[in-house]
C-alpha cells in the first residue's frame, strides 16, 4: 500500500484522511503545513510533521489538500515536483466509468460519479456526490463542491470552482478561474475569471478571488 503525505492541514485534508482510511488504498504517513503552531499536533490519527518544504526530501507520494484550487496551484508551483510524486485517491464508493481518466493529484470523495469518458485534470477535487457525465473535461486544480452536476461535454478551465448543488447545462465552457455559486443553474458559458450565480445564473462580478 502506497504511503502518502497530505499537504495543508485543511478541512479537505481531514476529509481526505477519512476517505483514505475508509477505502484503504493508501497509508497516510502525516500532514505537512507551513503553520509552525500546528507542527507536532495530531490531525485525527496522523501528525503534522512540519512545513511543506519537507515534501522535497521525503519518499512518500503526495496529495495537495488546500481547499481552493489556486492555493493547490501555488503549492504545486512552489514545490515544482514531478507529477510522479503525486498520488490519486478515489473513495471506494465513487463510480468512475469507462474511459474516465484521473490525472495525478486528483481527490475524489464519497459517492462521486463520472459516467463515461470524463477527463479530470491534475490536482482537481471532487467533493461528495459530484456528478460528471459523458465527455466532461476538467482542467487542472478544478474544484466541484458537494452535489455539483455537470451535464455532458462540459469544459472547465484551470482552477474553476463549482459551488455545491450547482448544475451546468451540456456543452458549456467555463474559462480559467471562473466561479459558479452554490445552487446555480448555468445556461451560458462563463468567461475566464468571472463569478456567476443564481437560477438561471447571471454574472455577479469579474476577476476577484472567490470560492
Ligand atoms: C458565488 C459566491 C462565490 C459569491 O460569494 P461572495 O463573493 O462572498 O458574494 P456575496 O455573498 O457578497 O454575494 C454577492 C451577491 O450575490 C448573491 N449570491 C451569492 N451567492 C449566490 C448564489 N449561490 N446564488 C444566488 N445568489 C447568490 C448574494 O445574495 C448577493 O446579492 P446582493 O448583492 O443582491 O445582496 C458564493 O456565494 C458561493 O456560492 N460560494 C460557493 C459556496 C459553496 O458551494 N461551498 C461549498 C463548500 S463544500
Amino acid at each position: 500500500m502506497a504511503r502518502v503525505l497530505l499537504l495543508a492541514a485543511s478541512g479537505l485534508a481531514r476529509e481526505t484522511l477519512a476517505s483514505i482510511e475508509s477505502t484503504g488504498d493508501h497509508e497516510v504517513a502525516g500532514v505537512l503545513d507551513d503553520n509552525a503552531r500546528l507542527h507536532g499536533n495530531m490531525m485525527g490519527s496522523v501528525r503534522v510533521l512540519g512545513g511543506l518544504e519537507l515534501a522535497r526530501g521525503r519518499t512518500e507520494q503526495l496529495l495537495l489538500c488546500a481547499g481552493q484550487g489556486r492555493h493547490r496551484a501555488a503549492i504545486a508551483g512552489r514545490l515544482a515536483l514531478d507529477d510522479s510524486r503525486y498520488a490519486t485517491h478515489a473513495h471506494a464508493s465513487a463510480f468512475l466509468g469507462a474511459g474516465t481518466r484521473l490525472a495525478p493529484g486528483c481527490i475524489v470523495l464519497a459517492g462521486c460519479v463520472a459516467t463515461a469518458d470524463v477527463s479530470i485534470g491534475r490536482h482537481s477535487v471532487l467533493m461528495p456526490h459530484a456528478m460528471l457525465t459523458h465527455d466532461d473535461r476538467l482542467g487542472d486544480y478544478a474544484t466541484l463542491a458537494a452535489g455539483a452536476t455537470l451535464a455532458g461535454s462540459v469544459q472547465l478551465g484551470d482552477r474553476v470552482y463549482i459551488g455545491s448543488n450547482a448544475t451546468v447545462r451540456e456543452n458549456l465552457s467555463l474559462g480559467a478561474d471562473a466561479v459558479l455559486g452554490m445552487g446555480s443553474a448555468l445556461l451560458h458559458d462563463i468567461p475566464a475569471g468571472e463569478t456567476w450565480a443564481g437560477s438561471p445564473a447571471r454574472k455577479l462580478y469579474g476577476s476577484r478571488a472567490a470560492g
